[in-house]
């Protein structure tokens, strides 16, 4: 299995399972094979033109999108030569989700089986996403023990039976003094409990949407109606669409912006949600603790394929992390079979005259 060049992957996100994700690669594999016939027959034509253009003086327009170093079809061969250290890591998600579901249908398991996944804010795989997941626990624990107490007075105040019933009303106050104490000491707890949480919570977004020095890699993630390019920085940048490579366990700084309307970017087992304006850069910092696939979606309705925007971050070891960032960022190289069709052509066009 092989890396997918930009233009291939652009329908990537299309696959919500890991199942799915398999099946897309194994698709874009024989789309490959199409396209490479494609683009033998594409280039004879192009060398025909480009001839006939010299002879008669006409210009031809180039067509077709410019093109990026992974963009360019050349460089699938240079990939072609090494193994791609994603597919280990995308079977293992597959795997993960079929036993999630197996153990769902097993029965008790079934409530907590929606929280495994390949994406799933609460399966974390990061500090960001852990303190995420620990915010929900918390909230989750301190408020369904309010709810507890709440409905446990209220079933109290509907059953109890009301003393002094026979009293008149001149004797008997509408408010008594241990109602006072309990409605005060009830509005004491709730600002007790709501600004326990309110900390709990701007503390937990320093460490979500902290950035600072030690990033080992700077991303930026352009969003578009409806896909995602992906500009790796630097002196040997390069751009991928709708899939981020990370190395593990190194923070890695990610540039938010958008090229048309507001989207939101999220990887629920990664970081927290950050949405992308119009004319403006968001930062956001990811780090994976172990190598997987994570899947992400764009939390802000843009338009009809607002569902199908979606992305796939891919963190690999980082040796193996360094030897596919060479290898996207390497100049692309003609192929052996495309050249032998450019003589061939040549050599027609030559015997023609
Ligand atoms: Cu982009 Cu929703």
């Amino acid at each position: 299995m092989d890396f997918r060049p930009a233009h291939e992957i652009q329908n990537f996100g299309c696959g919500d399972r890991p199942g799915r994700l398999l099946l897309q690669l194994r698709r874009v594999n024989a789309a490959k094979q199409k396209n490479a016939a494609n683009q033998a027959e594409g280039e004879e034509r192009r060398h025909v033109e480009s001839r006939l253009a010299e002879n008669s003086g006409v210009v031809f327009q180039a067509h077709g999108c410019a093109s990026s170093a992974t963009d360019d079809p050349n460089n699938a061969e240079q990939q072609q030569r090494v193994a791609d250290p994603a597919l280990p890591l995308v079977l293992k998600a597959c795997l993960r989700a079929r036993l999630a579901s197996l153990l769902g249908a097993v029965g008790g398991y079934a409530l907590l089986s929606g929280c495994a996944g390949a994406q799933s804010a609460l399966d974390p795989h990061s500090e960001q996403a852990d303190t995420v997941a620990v915010l929900f626990w918390t909230f989750t624990a301190i408020l369904g023990f309010v709810w507890l107490l709440t409905m446990a007075g209220l079933l109290l105040a509907l059953t109890r039976r009301r003393d002094g019933r026979g009293e008149s009303a001149e004797v008997r106050p509408a408010v008594k003094r241990p109602m006072i104490v309990a409605f005060a000491g009830m509005l004491a707890l709730s600002a007790i409990v709501l600004s326990g949480l309110a900390v709990l919570s701007f503390r937990g977004q320093r460490t979500i949407f902290g950035s600072g020095a030690g990033a080992v890699l700077t991303i930026s993630v352009i969003g578009h109606q409806w896909w995602w390019q992906v500009r790796y920085e630097g002196d040997n940048g390069f751009e991928t669409a709708n899939e981020i490579r990370i190395p593990v366990g190194s923070p890695v700084d990610i540039k938010l912006m958008t090229a048309d309307v507001i989207h939101s970017f999220w990887i629920p087992s990664l970081a927290g949600k950050l949405d992308l304006i119009p004319g403006k850069s968001n930062e956001l910092r990811i780090e994976a603790s172990k190598p997987g696939v994570y899947r992400g979606q764009c939390a802000e309705f843009c338009g009809q394929q607002h569902a199908h925007m979606a992305i796939f971050v891919v963190a690999l070891q980082p040796h193996e992390f360094e030897r596919w960032r060479i290898g996207q960022a390497a100049p692309a190289k003609p192929t052996a079979f495309l050249t032998k069709q450019r003589v061939f052509t040549s050599a027609l066009l030559e015997s023609s005259q």
